[in-house]
Parts: C-alpha cells; sequence; structure tokens
C-alpha cells in the first residue's frame, strides 16, 4: 500500500482533507475534537440519509418500488438522536432484537407496527415483555419460540428465521458468518422445518414471512453468493405456503481498506428482482452497517508516539472496548491524521490504552511525522462502535454527538 492508495480511498464530498485540514460535514474535524473532548463518537446526519435514499433509489430503479421497507437494524448504533432522526426521514422502519431495543425504538419515535423483531436465545421474560408491544412483528428463530409465542400471542402472523446451511460475509472472513457449513444458533434449518410449521400451525399461528441473515460485510463479489442463498431460501418460503413477506436480513457492507470497491447497489437491488421480483412477496431488507458505519467517526488523543523494536508504536486515549470491530472482527478503522500536507508518511501501528494484546487500531498506518499533531480520527466507526462498547479496564467513558 502506498500514500497515495491510503489517503484517497475514503474521500468524499463530506469527509476530505480542505486546505490540508480534514473536514467531515463542513466542519474541522481538529475543531470538533477540540471543543467536543476525546473519545468522541462524530456521526453524518446527512451521510445516514444518504446511505438510506441511496437503498431506495436502487430497489426503486429495480422495479421493486412499493414492494419493500427497510428496517434499521439498531443494534448497529442506537444513539438516540440518530434513532430519532431515522424516523424522521420516514424510510425505514426498525430492526430489534432485545425488549430494550424494542422500549427504545418506541422512546424514539417509532410505532410498535414499524418495528420488526428477530432475536435468539429468547427467555419467557423477554416474550412476555414484546408481548406487550401488540403491532411489533415476531420472527420466532426456534421452535421453543414458536411454541412459547403461541402460547402468548396465540392466532397471530409470525415469521420464521430460517437457515439455509449456507453463510455470506467480507471476503473469507468466517466471523462474520451467521451460517454455513458450521451449525449455528440462528433460525430454524431444513431437517426441522416441518416441526416447526407444526408447531405455530399447533398455536393458530399464520406463518406470514420468512426472514434470514446469514452474514456481514458483503460487497459487490458476494452477491453470486447472495443470490444463491436467497433461491436456496425459497425453498422454505415455498415448504410455508402461505407466506407474504421475505426478510433477507442486512449484511451489506462497506469498504474498510483502500482498494475495495462500494457495492454495487445496482447488481444487489438486481439479484434482489430476480429472486424475489417474480413472486408475490412483499420485501424487507435490515441493514445496519451500510446505514452508519461510514457516518461516524472516531476522535482520540494522541498519548505517545514511541519506537519499540522495529515498530513505531502511536498511541491514542480511546481502546478496542469502546469500537470492538478492528480487535474482534478483523475489520479496521484506518486512522487518519485532522491535518495533512502530503508529506512521507512511514507505517506505524496504532494503538489504545487497554491492558490486552488485542487492542490494536491499526497496524501499519501510513501517517506523517505526528510531532505537531494533537489527535488521529477513526473511519468507518458509525457501527458496532458505541453499541459494542464496555467497560473494560474502566475505560468505558466516551461522548456521542449527532452532527446535522
Ligand atoms: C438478524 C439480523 N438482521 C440484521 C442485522 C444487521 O446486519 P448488518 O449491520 O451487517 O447489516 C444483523 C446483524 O447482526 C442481524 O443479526
Amino acid at each position: 500500500m502506498n500514500a497515495r492508495d491510503y489517503y484517497r480511498w475514503w474521500q468524499r464530498a463530506d469527509l476530505c482533507y480542505q486546505h490540508n485540514q480534514l473536514s467531515f460535514c463542513g466542519r474541522s474535524v481538529q475543531q470538533l475534537a477540540n471543543q467536543f473532548g476525546t473519545p468522541a463518537f462524530v456521526y453524518s446526519a446527512a451521510r445516514v440519509r444518504d446511505n438510506l435514499a441511496r437503498l431506495h433509489t436502487a430497489l426503486n430503479h429495480a422495479g421493486l418500488a412499493g414492494r419493500f421497507t427497510l428496517y434499521y437494524a439498531m443494534k448497529a448504533n442506537r444513539f438516540a438522536p440518530l434513532l430519532t432522526l431515522l424516523k424522521q426521514t420516514g424510510l425505514c422502519g426498525i430492526d430489534a432484537c432485545s425488549p430494550a431495543e424494542v422500549e427504545h425504538a418506541v422512546s424514539c419515535g417509532f410505532r410498535p407496527e414499524d418495528i420488526s423483531f428477530t432475536a435468539t436465545s429468547l427467555s419467557l421474560r423477554d416474550l412476555e415483555q414484546l408481548a406487550r408491544y401488540d403491532g411489533v412483528f415476531m420472527d420466532c428463530d426456534s421452535i421453543q419460540a414458536i411454541d412459547r409465542w403461541g402460547r402468548l400471542k396465540p392466532g397471530t402472523a409470525i415469521g420464521l428465521r430460517v437457515n439455509p446451511a449456507m453463510g455470506i460475509g467480507r471476503a473469507d472472513n468466517d466471523k462474520l458468518h451467521y451460517a454455513g457449513t458450521r451449525t449455528t444458533k440462528f433460525g430454524i434449518y431444513h431437517e426441522q422445518f416441518a416441526q416447526a410449521l407444526d408447531t405455530a400451525a399447533r398455536h393458530g399461528l399464520r406463518v406470514t414471512k420468512i426472514h434470514f441473515h446469514t452474514g456481514c460485510g458483503y460487497l459487490t463479489a458476494q452477491l453470486d453468493q447472495l443470490e444463491r442463498i436467497i433461491s436456496q431460501c425459497c425453498t422454505f418460503i415455498d415448504a410455508a405456503g402461505s407466506v407474504e413477506r421475505v426478510n433477507i436480513g442486512g449484511g451489506l457492507g462497506v469498504p474498510h481498506l483502500p482498494g475495495e470497491q462500494p457495492l454495487d447497489l445496482d447488481q444487489w437491488a438486481a439479484v434482489l428482482r430476480r429472486q424475489v421480483g417474480g413472486r408475490t412477496l412483499h420485501l424487507e431488507v435490515e441493514p445496519g452497517d451500510y446505514i452508519v458505519k461510514d457516518a461516524g467517526l472516531l476522535l482520540l488523543e494522541k498519548t505517545f508516539v514511541e519506537r519499540k523494536q522495529t515498530t513505531t508504536f502511536v498511541g491514542v486515549d480511546g481502546g478496542f472496548n469502546i469500537a470492538p470491530e478492528p480487535a474482534c472482527y478483523n475489520l479496521p478503522f484506518q486512522p487518519l491524521p485532522l491535518h495533512y500536507d502530503g508529506s512521507v508518511c512511514t507505517p506505524v501501528t496504532v494503538v489504545g490504552n487497554i491492558n490486552e494484546a488485542l487492542d490494536v487500531w491499526y497496524a501499519d498506518a501510513l501517517l506523517p511525522d505526528l510531532a505537531d499533531h494533537s489527535h488521529l480520527a477513526l473511519i468507518n466507526a458509525g457501527a458496532y462502535s458505541a453499541s459494542m462498547a464496555s467497560n473494560h479496564c474502566m475505560r468505558g467513558s466516551f461522548r456521542e454527538f449527532l452532527l446535522i
């Protein structure tokens, strides 16, 4: 990798160097860091809206207008101002995966009818709590969940989350696969599907939706696999007989590295049209990453620069506990200097402030001499960062800001 590639691939109108200063949402990132302090997540309302609108446009252009609903997977980022913003766009409902997420979505303005619920390992207490929200649509992912829900809400419509034993994910990263050759906890397999339908029928539950989410982070190269997965899942739709809706989950990825191209949404929508368009089905998609990931920066203060053996380390005042994806899922958040004049860059390893060996933000980041730099910004920090944060080492403090 060279510096030209490192500094080029992620730049766009609202995230770029202007007069050598990193600018985000039309603001100087240095000023944001000075004003807000660190660690701080800053999110761009405009980028979130654009990401959502781009999905709508692609599906409309593919001939699916009026036949689809987007549900934002709030597990990606549940910052209340962001959820309220999403509600105000009128462009999506919510994919929730716990009773607390449902409560939070409702408190941010979503109606229960706007919420599609898909979760795993639900306790009876969870289900009882959910049953208080008439209108939330329940996708059951185990036979036990069908049975328990049937006792609480007999005669209602439900979805079944199925597992086609095929997975999808960014490149070959099998940590991101929710289904595949390895048996996972998610969804109902073909082998148990007839039993699932019988259980639903016993309680008078109508199976009107088939749901599947088989992995995360896919880009254009994985679209053939997405097509095979949807085709395989159509066998569940045919077997159920009564299905009106199909939910293909989330999983749409964004580039993380130089050389990666954004997901080609026209090709993506064409897959959906081919697989679903010919059926009288309403399509649901529940992306998280795609809506918010590239709309967020993590601002951190530089704490030290020191050479150890042959590696130069740059330390910052936040670690993997406030944004676990790079360390836990091998999804790098590229660090950027807040000002850059094209000067010579050398490879450095950017590390956090947590006493764990995996607390490495980015190996071989191409950064200029940092002597007169006080901060760094990590890109792609809008999803699965703050929402997954822990207080490990009692370093869980950070702040979040939505830039309007
Ligand atoms: C059932 C379900 N739907 C949607 C999503 C959102 O995935 P992504 O953020 O990759 O789009 C997830 C993520 O784990 C999920 O489990």
